[in-house]
């Protein structure tokens, strides 16, 4: 019996109670054994969830950190900046505040981004660096992440930053064979651990036009990143409750194996799904273009949204997100990333028909 509330929203999403636990160990000195040992422990599946033989570095900062830094780090001049939701249309003001030329490669809400719009916009010479992000929480969609990786790959100069927040470790996301110069990603969506943490990690190109680049500063120099690694370290302090968190759900991760826990994020999603169109809803985010970690159900059915959310917070315990910024009401949000499966979503379901009546 859950005696909170229990989060549904797109992250961050329920914590389990081995994971809290496991937040909650004894501190351990950073620059030690102990530290070294976590570290070096957790970090060969890292790379296997990464796909890649990079090192993944670990941040204490949530994922706008390193978002922002991937900008400082490889952005020589001109950022061209994929968006298609809140959180792409910000990554633009973000790299504009850094003092880096930016332009938009804007669709409309609900619409993946289009690969060919991509050749055309790199073909023109003008970028170094371009920002995706694969699953734009805010709308529910998933953008072709291989076709654009296809794309990228005829412009070697250019850097190809990706954020993997909301569908990181929920399908796999190669890498290495998909050419990806920063892929990040957040620790409160589909990892399930406590919100306030990051991963990410840097390719061999990026690292060498990180080294060209002045003014990447400290905290977040991908360089130092590197140095500290290779002593199985980080920069400075980090927050060391994450990573010993991070180890319980990576043994969680790979216990469950990653094709049962991939299948089943696929399976919760079409659950949800299944209940969207049988309650005559609609989706935000278009046909083929659909994340698989949340979905962004429209609002056709003018039902009261706020009403919803209240209703199954205050009879049921359960919270979903009655939509983002400008979609706030027209849209409602529901997750199934981290530790749900059929019966948990199920039962989220049976109380959303319980409240619409
Ligand atoms: C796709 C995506 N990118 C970036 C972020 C920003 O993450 P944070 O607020 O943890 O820095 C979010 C947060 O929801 C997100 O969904």
């Amino acid at each position: 019996m859950i005696s909170h509330d229990k989060l549904f929203i797109p992250g961050p999403v329920e914590v389990s109670e081995k994971t809290l636990a496991a937040f909650a160990r004894p501190m351990i000195g950073h620059r030690g054994a102990a530290f070294k040992e976590l570290y070096a422990g957790i970090h060969p599946h890292l790379q296997e969830l990464f796909g890649t033989k990079q090192p993944v570095f670990l941040s204490t900062s949530s994922a706008w950190g390193v978002m922002e830094a991937a900008i400082r780090n490889l952005v020589r001049q001109r950022v061209l900046c994929c968006m298609c939701g809140a959180f792409s249309d910000k990554w633009l003001e973000v790299a504009q505040r850094c003092g880096k030329e930016a332009e938009p490669l804007q669709v409309e809400w609900g619409t993946p981004i289009d690969p060919r719009q991509i050749e055309t916009q790199l073909a023109t010479g003008k970028f170094d660096a371009m920002t995706l992000i694969h699953n734009e929480t805010s709308t529910g969609v998933m953008n072709p992440l291989g076709e654009i990786c296809a794309v990228a790959a005829k412009f070697p100069e250019v850097a190809l930053i990706v954020d993997s927040v909301s569908s990181f470790s929920a399908m796999p996301i190669p890498m290495d064979s998909l050419g990806i110069d920063v892929l990040l990603t957040g620790s409160q969506k589909a990892l399930a651990l406590p919100p306030g943490f990051s991963l990410f990690s840097v390719s061999e190109k990026a690292f060498a036009r990180a080294a060209e680049l002045k003014d990447r500063g400290y905290y977040f120099d991908f360089l130092e990143f590197k140095k500290q690694q290779e002593g199985d370290m980080t920069p400075t302090t980090p927050s060391v409750g994450h990573i010993h968190a991070l180890e319980s759900k990576l043994e969680d991760i790979f216990a469950e194996g990653l094709t049962n826990r991939y299948a089943r994020h696929a399976r919760t999603n079409a659950l949800v799904h299944d209940w969207v169109r049988a309650r005559g809803f609609d989706f935000f985010a278009l046909e083929g273009a659909r994340s698989i970690t949340l979905t962004c159900v429209k609002n056709n059915r003018a039902i009261d949204v706020a009403g919803l959310t209240k209703c199954l917070r205050e009879k049921h315990h359960l919270v979903i997100d009655g939509g983002y910024g400008k979609l706030k009401g027209k849209t409602f949000r529901l997750s199934n990333m981290g530790d749900e499966t059929e019966e948990t979503v199920g039962h989220l379901l049976g109380c959303l028909d319980d409240c619409l009546g």
